[in-house]
């Protein structure tokens, strides 16, 4: 989808949007001839301009029929957060509707540059689509609409959109497109391979350990889970200096289960092809690397993606099997389906190794429990730091990738003791998403600061939303991308 800005409207043929908030009919006024008869139809629909409502009509311009889009914003909300859902709207409605060009008029409306901006942001990020699969897509079923116009903004919207969002929508891109690609075809390998080829010129580092140099490092909780794949695992670092030389760096850490059986800990089969989805801690990771670079954001960022398949075989690990991280702490796998935490275990030391990061945010579909405690609203934040967590949360609400801050605590920590080994990689039911926070807590060193999102019930929507279809939703690109310009841009 090409988006484009422009102080007025083109000339030719065009679906016109023109945003009306709640009872507020002002902005009809850029119809002309018509606003008497379009406004006389809202009526007769009962349109109140509520969030979300919609009213489709066709006006006479000049003798040609024009489809106009009436698209309700609500009473009250500010244009910084209509936008987005003005745009990805919009762009749902049009984008197989046969209409090749969509004019959004802003005129007369108190949009500056960066929510005129946020409306074209809204409409990229709604029209992306991966239809790479679909052979047999019937015509009417593919998109026509090719240009989106923002008019208004009163000038440096389009320059807004370049330097800010659209870097975001391409990382965002990037994420749903792993996130979306079955485990045949993305695994630990060509994960890598696919992002080495979607950050060519962005001035990313990319550096990827293969299992024998693991090996040689000891990362024996990570090399346990992908021991029954014949999918070699894979770390894959990417590197962002955007800020001064010898700043510590934040670090970023993402779960990349390329597909989670479970291993011999078998999960059942209904549903289990969701499970293609358990690297969207690592997607998202890779995904808010390429935004930062391709925005050129001023911060040193290191992104770590621990990629492996989990998979039962005549190798895979047993439960019992007692394993040793890159720590030197020992694990007892009772359960191998608990197989994100000792990814993230041996991924944060090494992060902490190498690159001595002041801060730590791990991303990851780590629990079915948070689910229980969320639903598909939030995903839950731990974290060791008030602050931290009270600027993540703030970045949640402001990229809309929401969070809910979470417990921790010594009397849940001991619920992992194992008898045999310095921990155990399950507690009991009761308190699940916490237990595994707890793990990876016990692989924080002492004074790095450290959050971890639990995100299982996020990676994937069945039903769309205002900036993403069903499926992959790209969350935590846009959290992760708002916490730095927030918090390391400042
Ligand atoms: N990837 C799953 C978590 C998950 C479950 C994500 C459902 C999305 C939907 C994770 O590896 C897992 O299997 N967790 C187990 C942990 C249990 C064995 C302690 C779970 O949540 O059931
Ligand atoms: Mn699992
Ligand atoms: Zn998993």
């Amino acid at each position: 989808m090409h988006i484009r800005f422009a102080d007025k409207r083109p000339a030719g043929d065009y679906a016109l949007v023109l945003p009306v908030a709640g009872k507020d009919r002002a902005s009809l006024k850029a119809l002309g001839g018509s606003q008497q008869a379009v406004s006389a139809a809202l009526d007769r629909q009962r349109f109140e301009g509520e969030g979300s409502s919609v009213s489709e009509q066709f006006v006479d311009d000049n003798g040609t029929s024009r489809r106009v889009l009436i698209l309700g914003t609500g009473m009250g909300s500010t244009p910084q957060t209509a936008a987005e859902k003005l745009g990805g709207t919009a762009a749902a409605k049009l984008q197989t509707s046969g209409e090749k060009i969509a004019v959004i008029d802003l005129t007369g409306l108190e949009y500056d540059a960066d929510a005129a901006a946020r409306v074209g942001f809204g409409a990229a990020l709604r029209s992306w689509r991966y239809d790479r699969y679909r052979t047999k897509l019937k015509d009417n079923q593919k998109p026509t609409l090719a240009e989106i116009v923002i008019v208004g903004g009163n000038g440096g919207a389009g320059k807004r959109y370049e330097q800010r969002w659209a870097p975001v929508v391409e990382g965002v891109s990037l994420t749903r497109e792993l996130v979306t690609e079955p485990a045949n075809i993305i695994y630990p390998e060509t994960f890598v391979e696919r992002v080495k080829g979607s950050i060519k010129g962005s001035g990313l580092e990319l550096e990827a350990l293969d299992r024998a140099a693991m090996e040689k490092l000891g990362m024996g909780a990570l090399l346990g889970v992908a021991q029954g794949s014949v999918r070699e695992a894979r770390l894959l670092v990417l590197k962002w200096n955007g800020g001064g030389k010898g700043g510590q760096p934040v670090a970023f850490v993402g779960k990349g289960v390329t597909f989670d059986t479970g291993g011999i800990s078998i999960k059942p089969a209904a549903g289990m092809e969701a499970m293609k989805w358990d690297m969207g801690g690592a997607g998202a990771v890779a995904g808010a690397m390429k935004a930062l670079a391709l925005r050129k954001a001023k911060a040193n960022v290191v992104g770590i993606c621990g990629l492996v398949e989990n998979m039962p075989g005549g190798n895979a690990q047993r439960p019992g099997d007692v394993v040793t991280t890159l720590s030197g702490q020992t694990v007892e796998v009772i359960n191998t389906d608990a197989e994100g935490r000792l990814v993230l275990a041996d991924a944060v030391t090494y992060v902490q190794r190498n690159f001595k990061p002041s801060t730590i945010i791990d991303l990851a579909t780590l629990t079915g429990a948070i689910l229980v405690s969320l639903g598909h609203e939030w995903a839950g934040l731990f974290s060791n730091n008030d602050e931290l967590a009270g600027k993540l949360l703030q970045a949640g609400d402001e990229s809309g990738d929401k969070l809910w801050r979470m417990p921790l605590g010594e009397p849940f920590d001991r619920l992992i003791d194992s008898p045999i080994a310095d921990m155990k990689n399950v507690g009991p039911r009761e308190g699940g998403s916490i237990t595994a926070a707890q793990f990876i807590q016990r692989f924080i060193e002492n004074g790095v600061k450290w959050a971890h999102v639990d995100m299982a019930g996020k990676a994937w929507s069945d039903k769309a939303a205002p900036t993403y279809e069903k499926g992959a939703t790209g969350y935590g690109v846009r959290l992760l991308d708002q916490y730095v310009a927030d918090v390391l841009e400042r």
